[in-house]
């Protein structure tokens, strides 16, 4: 059969509409973001060059967009300064990086053994930024930062900025405890918050984060329910202005005006409805892990529970291919979240279906069940 991406597309758009997608990584748009998508937009240039205007012409609703959907995203954050162009979530961590270190500087990050983002061990962002790396100490049993010994550490290591956020994200990190820290042994915090960004604006994790925290930047998809992208928000002037300068032409070029407009629709979403669906993503998590926990899934817990965010972690990797024989899609790295069916609209009730058909499908194929389950729901808080 000729290949044809447009058949291609339907088949992908009916079998993840006919799925229940558990990845905590993804999540699902409004219609209203997915019209600005693929709108004239998306082929579109506009580039500001500093004092001289725009580069190109016919940009003069694409720049209104750029202007005011900054300033909207930072009044959702409550934050001073919003830079929304990065093109990803791995983008935002580079421009956060060139943004307050130096050659030679010396950072921490939670490692990747200990569920830390990849792109911060040696061989990634610290050796194309010319960067030293360390872990921070983690307690495994507590799945967060081991607060006993990281001041050690940092007295040994002398790190010149300290990351914080992972790719396993359970906990909210005691920040004051790292900003006394920071204040004794003179180090930077930056955080970021690509897996946590939609409870964040939401205020239902990390509350007061902008206090503590001088950049907070990371991935817009993932329980931020906005196109794939990146975003850095920051309450100090001084370090927006070095953002801005480390945006066009030293991490892109062009910023993609279809997905900074459907950022900003989607940013809208989320200031009306942004504390109920993150709240309720909360729930819905800590309900899956118990329910699951119960009937012998094998949920990791830890000191204080099995999550505090939109994910939880999994003993056996393995099962994502049983369950997907099910359509139930989670990812083959240990994690389940709760953001995409939440948007959905599943409350602890329709978990605790999804409960008993997730073991189901480890003894027998319930796509049809699965099927049925979906498509009693529709995106919403839109
Ligand atoms: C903590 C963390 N930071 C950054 C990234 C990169 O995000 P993106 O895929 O948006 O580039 C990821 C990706 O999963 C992540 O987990």
């Amino acid at each position: 059969m000729k290949f044809d991406p447009i058949l291609l597309t339907k088949r992908h758009n009916n079998y993840r509409e006919n799925s229940i997608n558990l990845l905590p990584s993804e999540n699902i748009l409004s219609d209203k973001v997915k019209y600005i998508l693929g709108s004239d937009l998306a082929s579109r240039y506009s580039l500001f060059i500093k004092d001289d205007g725009n580069a190109y012409g016919g940009t003069r609703y694409a720049d209104e967009i750029i202007i005011k959907g900054g300033e909207l995203v930072s009044s959702l954050f409550g934050v001073k300064f919003a830079e929304i162009r990065p093109l990803s979530g791995h983008i935002s961590a580079m421009i956060a990086l060139l943004s307050i270190t130096k050659k030679n500087d010396k950072i921490m990050a939670i490692s990747p053994e200990n569920g830390g983002y990849d792109g911060y061990s040696q061989d990634f962002l610290p050796d194309i930024l010319s960067l030293q790396y360390r872990p921070i100490p983690f307690d495994v049993k507590a799945w967060n930062i081991d607060y006993q010994n990281i001041e050690k550490s940092i007295r040994d290591y002398r790190p010149d900025v300290i990351v914080l956020g992972a790719s396993y994200f359970l906990f909210p990190y005691d920040l004051k405890f790292i900003k006394d820290l920071s204040e004794e042994y003179g180090f930077k915090i930056i955080y970021d918050s690509s897996h946590v960004m939609g409870l964040i604006a939401g205020g239902e994790f990390q509350k007061d984060i902008f206090k503590y925290a001088q950049i907070v930047y990371g991935s817009t998809h993932k329980s931020f329910f906005g196109p794939q992208g990146g975003i850095l928000l920051t309450n100090d002037e001084e370090i927006f202005e070095r953002i801005k300068d480390n945006v066009v032409w030293r991490t892109m070029d062009n910023y993609h005006l279809n997905r900074l407009a459907a950022l900003v629709q989607a940013s809208i979403e989320m200031k009306k409805y942004g504390r109920e669906y993150a709240s309720n993503v909360i729930r819905n998590s800590k309900r899956l892990a118990k329910n699951l926990d119960q009937k012998g899934f094998g949920i990791r817990s830890f000191r204080d529970g099995y999550t505090e965010s939109h994910q939880i972690l999994i003993d056996k990797k393995e099962m994502c291919k049983k369950l997907e024989k099910s359509r139930i899609i989670i990812d083959c790295v240990g994690r389940m979240g709760t953001n995409e069916i939440t948007r959905l609209g599943f409350h602890e009730k329709d978990v605790d279906e999804l409960s008993d058909l997730i073991m189901l499908a480890l003894k027998k194929n319930v796509s049809r069940d699965v099927i049925e389950l979906r498509r009693r729901f529709r995106v919403r808080y839109c």
